[in-house]
């Protein structure tokens, strides 16, 4: 490299809008970082696991010096996209510039149909699909998975009880599939990092003394009716936010630094102690949210979150 030229850091967006994602809690985590990274701006292993569209991640990854991460979650539609993007980054951009062409040459009409055709294809590919060793076929399915995300009602993804992706098609006058900008930012961010498939308690293998773990667990639902915590075919109840909870006590024990987000069951019922009582010995701080993806408009608004780490913010 020319001596002279500057290392540019790593800039890269989340490249799907994911239900739970955090872009709009940013500055809030930022603010309460542990502070010896907030001061040396360097974290030597970071861990997320449950990743989702990774918003802190990729924040992270452009003000931070990381020398290495370790991302996890249990969608595996998620999964082999983040690997498309480590494996086979200008194969995928290739596919995404021949999908977007295609449908913005389209009447609207005719776009619609396109966004039907490719989701009944993507949710045929599944049955006998390989999620475990790479292929060409990640790149079609990722490139679908990106697809469909930015052109279906609300932006998101969801699957029905059998693993499909049923969001309807949404009307959006010139969606941008991808920037290829982005998608090399992606690719340079998930150097050094691991992307897997599992359960958040794999990530135990994976801690050391001061890792940073960043854990998102799907919200506790605000209400019975709200379904935007069925990210994966599995939800995660009462019992799965306890297990994180003791998940919570045992990597606190090997010394890694922790934060914890999620929603206030406070919101809904103002005696409902049940994170207070999982977190007792530990940080809790209840800070306001906005809350994005709700298909019910009179439900988004600004809503109570929880943040909770096991160190002082001093
Ligand atoms: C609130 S979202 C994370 C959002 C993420 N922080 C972002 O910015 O997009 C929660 C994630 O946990 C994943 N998940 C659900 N159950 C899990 C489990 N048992 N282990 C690991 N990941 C899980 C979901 O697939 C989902 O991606």
């Amino acid at each position: 490299m020319d001596k002279n030229s500057k290392v540019e850091p790593v800039t890269a967006k989340p490249f799907i809008k994911w239900a739970g994602g955090k872009t709009q809690l940013l500055n809030e985590l930022e603010k309460r970082f542990p502070p010896k990274i907030i001061r040396t701006k360097r974290i030597k292993r970071y861990i997320e696991p449950f990743v989702g569209g990774g918003a802190l991640f990729f924040h992270l990854k452009r003000d931070y010096n990381i020398e290495e991460s370790y991302l996890f979650d249990i969608n595996k539609e998620l999964v082999i996209a983040y690997k498309t993007l480590q494996i086979n980054h200008k194969g995928l951009m290739d596919k995404l510039s021949e999908i977007e062409d295609k449908h913005l040459q389209k009447s609207e009409d005719k776009r619609k149909e396109y966004y039907y055709k490719i989701r009944n294809e993507y949710n045929r590919q599944m049955d006998g699909f390989d999620y475990v060793n790479y292929s060409d076929e990640w790149v079609k399915r990722t490139s679908f998975l990106i697809f469909l995300n930015k052109t279906c009602f609300n932006g998101l993804f969801r699957q029905n009880q059998k693993g499909e992706f049923n969001v309807p098609f949404g009307r959006y006058k010139n969606p941008k599939i991808h920037s290829k900008k982005n998608i090399i930012g992606i690719y340079e961010a998930l150097q050094d990092t691991e992307v897997f498939c599992g359960d958040f308690t794999e990530a135990c293998n994976y801690i050391e003394k001061e890792s940073f773990i960043y854990l998102d667990p799907p919200y506790r639902p605000l209400n019975k009716t709200s379904n935007f915590t069925s990210y994966a075919k599995n939800g995660f109840n009462d019992e799965d936010q306890t297990r994180l909870a003791q998940f919570f006590k045992i990597t606190d024990e090997q010394g890694a630094y922790l934060m914890l987000s999620n929603s206030d069951p406070k919101n809904q019922d103002i005696h409902d102690e049940f994170f207070d009582n999982l977190y007792n010995n530990y940080n809790i701080e209840r800070i306001t949210a906005k809350r994005n993806i709700n298909c019910d408009a009179s439900k988004r608004g600004e809503i109570k979150e929880l943040i909770i780490t096991n160190y002082l913010q001093f």
